[in-house]
């Protein structure tokens, strides 16, 4: 039985994690390209769409290949996190509103907003009310363990989110403190697994189909997330479903990782001007490349790139050099 989040079908077990200032639209087209069955936007404050920062709106930009898509909002003031909800609701691009209940970066904590939140249920419960009632949509949360490791804080948030008509929640089981240091705490994943009736979304330290293949053993979630091992390799969601689907998944060639990179290169350019593009893809190339022989020499061959066709060349450069 496929996965339902309200009355939305999800066709697989995978969601692309939200990470800022990665998963902007160019990215998840190439992961929803690769196969995944859902991708998430960057988190998007809730007050900048209140108060109609451009770049805020920007974040919200999305083509309808990527559906469906779950676009995360952050805050912790009722009445923007209505509007914003509501707004990302005209947009008709999204599936899912999902609010960020996990976040530690400091400038967000400060606001009360992120994993501040799982300090506070009784704030909790009237925002989460409130934008329920705001929104048709799918509402999804996305938490953390809390502030210590003992999972308590997850497990009351989400009895209140359940409790409040969300429809799905995701956990990352590690503490505020940890931000991604150490191991995340999959016992808690099974436990939340255990207590709510709505479907459970697992993430945190999948780096590999088998690491997803025992997390979904050891905790019974009903779909993975994966994050920081998609930057690397975008066929790995694509990986995950089919070997749950079939037993077994292919490992991309060298022929496809090289393509998929042009098509990133294309695509930011596109996107975000030769110049700021340029500039961004010299992260965003490398990670692609890690582990292949004369990896270092085209991530220094890559911060002299300033145009699509210098990045262009030099990957068709590196892909003859490894023949
Ligand atoms: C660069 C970066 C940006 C992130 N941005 C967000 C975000 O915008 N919203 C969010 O809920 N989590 C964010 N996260 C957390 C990830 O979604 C995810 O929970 C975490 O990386 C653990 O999963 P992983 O081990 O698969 O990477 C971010 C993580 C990283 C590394």
């Amino acid at each position: 039985m496929p996965m339902k989040i309200k009355n939305l079908t999800i066709h697989g077990k995978t969601f692309l994690a939200p990470l800022a200032g990665i998963t902007n639209l160019p990215f998840r087209l190439l992961v929803k390209e690769c196969g995944c069955a859902v991708v998430c936007s960057e988190m998007v404050s809730a007050k900048g769409i209140f108060y109609n920062s451009e770049k805020t709106l920007d974040l919200l930009s999305s083509k309808k290949e990527e559906q469906p898509l779950s676009v995360q909002l952050f805050g912790s003031d009722t009445e923007s996190m209505v509007k914003g909800a509501k707004f990302v609701e005209t947009l008709n691009t999204a599936s899912i509103i999902d609010i960020n209940f996990g976040c530690s970066v400091k400038k967000i904590v400060k606001q009360g907003a992120g994993v501040a939140l799982m300090k506070e249920p009784d704030i909790t419960k009237s925002l989460l009310a409130a934008v329920r009632k705001a929104t048709d949509l799918p509402l999804t949360i996305k938490i953390r363990s809390g502030w210590d490791n003992s999972g308590q804080q997850a497990f009351k948030i989400a009895q209140i989110a359940q409790d409040s008509g969300v429809d799905a929640i995701t956990i990352h089981p590690r503490t505020a403190s940890q931000g991604f240091k150490g191991k995340a705490n999959w016992e808690i994943i099974k436990t939340l697994k255990q207590q709510l009736s709505i479907p459970v979304i697992g993430n945190g330290d999948i780096n590999s189909v088998e690491d997803a293949q025992r997390m979904i053993e050891l905790t019974a979630c009903d779909a993975v997330m994966v994050g920081r091992a998609a930057m690397k390799n975008p066929f790995l969601l694509s990986q995950i479903d089919d070997f749950i689907r079939n037993g077994s998944y292919q490992t991309p060639t060298p022929h496809d990782i090289f393509r998929k990179m042009e098509s990133l290169t294309k695509r930011y350019v596109e996107y975000f001007g030769e110049k700021p593009a340029c500039k961004m893809l010299r992260g965003r190339l490398s990670w692609f490349v890690k582990g292949m022989p004369g990896c270092s020499a085209f991530r220094a061959n890559l911060s002299k790139v300033i145009s699509k066709n210098d990045a262009l060349d030099l990957i068709k450069e590196f892909e003859a050099s490894l023949m």
